[in-house]
């Protein structure tokens, strides 16, 4: 493993690197966002292979300043950390974990129970047949138990079931689903309060502003009360569009968990300037490259970028006049070079979606957020 004092070094050498910067992308925050936002909501970001890994200065450099919390884009997903029965490849959470221990930052595990990046080997047996509801309940468990014990204490929350509704609010024809039942949500939530009673236990989903899955999360999270079973908070995955959703209907989402008794974490925030393919945010939705829908490769003409600004504003006007239902907000991911939209659902596109540009260089809605979070 990389020492830690390799990362701290790449950090302060972004910064110097940064503060050598200006422009209208660029010029650096009056005060960092993290400490613009305090009393409101943590700030988070999704770390990538290459800021785990220590590689990218620039990226860890920007991390450490501006944000107090951390999730690992991928490398706690199943089929990185569990891609055979019994076999664990724990080498990049544990690094991950690590950083975010040694930054003090609130640190998020992602994700336990989800139909997406499932290793096939989870719901086959050796004859390649579908296992029975028992042995799937009982490699859950495994799963569950194995990644929350050796955590314990250092991961705060995690998000315990992720994305287990349609749009529409019909369960998601997923393995779990199939083969064990509704029920499987439950269990899940049960084993996670089992294992680290002390971590908090979230449902993270994407498109929660539709009216379907809105009303699903929120008999999810009765049904799961009514039970005596623990959830502490819903996650609202903010891959959102220039046309979806309104403002409007994701704050309506926002209040209706709320209204449950829980947290809400904004998740995986995302603001796509693209021509929108589809609503989904599951990776398997793929679409042929095509380049009309690929206007920006030159880069983003001012008055696309004032759009997405402002629309990026009504959000995050919402969070922060909900602060106090909300816990944390999480980009997904720092600069626009390494976002996943780039690759989704179209290979290979040009898209603008997060706060830091290519060159890591701040956008204008960094100091907007500031200058909004600290205004009395
Ligand atoms: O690491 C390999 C690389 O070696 C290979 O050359 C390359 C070729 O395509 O693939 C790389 O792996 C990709 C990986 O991201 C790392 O970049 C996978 O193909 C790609 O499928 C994977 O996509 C991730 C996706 O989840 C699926 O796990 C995205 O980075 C990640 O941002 C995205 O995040 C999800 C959340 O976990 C859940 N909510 C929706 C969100 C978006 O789909």
């Amino acid at each position: 493993m990389k020492p830690h004092f390799l990362n701290s070094l790449a950090a302060l050498l972004a910064i110097a690197a940064m503060t050598s910067c200006n422009g209208t992308n660029g010029s650096q925050p009056t005060q960092p966002l993290k400490s613009a936002l305090e009393g409101k909501f943590l700030i988070g970001t999704a770390m990538n292979t290459a800021q785990i890994e220590g590689t990218d200065a620039v990226g860890l450099g920007i991390i450490t300043t501006q944000f107090n919390s951390v999730v690992a884009e991928n490398c706690m997903k199943t089929e990185k950390i569990h891609p055979e029965e019994g076999v664990y490849a724990f080498d990049l959470a544990d690094r991950f974990v690590d950083f975010g221990e040694a930054h003090g930052m609130f640190i998020v595990g992602h994700a336990l129970v989800w139909h997406s990046q499932l290793p096939a080997w989870f719901t086959v047996d050796a004859q390649g047949n579908e296992v029975t509801r028992d042995v799937l309940i009982a490699r859950m468990k495994d799963h569950i138990f194995t990644l929350m014990e050796r955590y314990k204490g250092r991961v705060h929350g995690w998000d315990v079931v992720n994305e287990a509704f349609e749009d529409d609010g019909s369960f998601r024809q997923s393995p779990f689903y199939r083969i064990i039942g509704e029920e499987y949500i439950q269990m899940a939530f049960e084993f996670a309060a089992q294992a680290d009673p002390g971590a908090e236990l979230y449902y993270n989903d994407f498109s929660t502003a539709a009216p379907g899955k809105r009303e699903a999360i929120v008999s999810l999270v009765q049904n799961l009360q009514a039970a005596g079973v623990r959830i502490d908070a819903v996650g609202m995955q903010g891959h959102i569009t220039m046309d979806f959703p309104t403002p409007e209907a994701f704050e309506k989402s926002l209040l209706a968990f709320a209204a449950q008794g829980v947290d809400v974490m904004i998740t995986e925030l995302d603001l796509s300037v693209l021509p929108s393919v589809t609503r989904s945010a599951d990776i398997g939705a793929r679409v042929r490259y095509d380049s009309e829908l690929d206007p920006y490769t030159q880069g983003l003409p001012e008055a696309a970028a004032k759009k997405w600004e402002s629309r990026l504003e009504s959000f995050f006007d919402v969070f922060i006049r909900n602060s106090d239902k909300i816990s944390r907000v999480t980009l997904w991911g720092i600069s626009d070079k390494d976002s996943w939209r780039n690759d989704f659902p179209m290979l290979g596109r040009t898209d603008y979606a997060l706060l830091y540009d290519r060159n890591d260089q701040p956008k204008p809605i960094v100091e907007w957020i500031v200058k909004r979070a600290t205004q009395k």
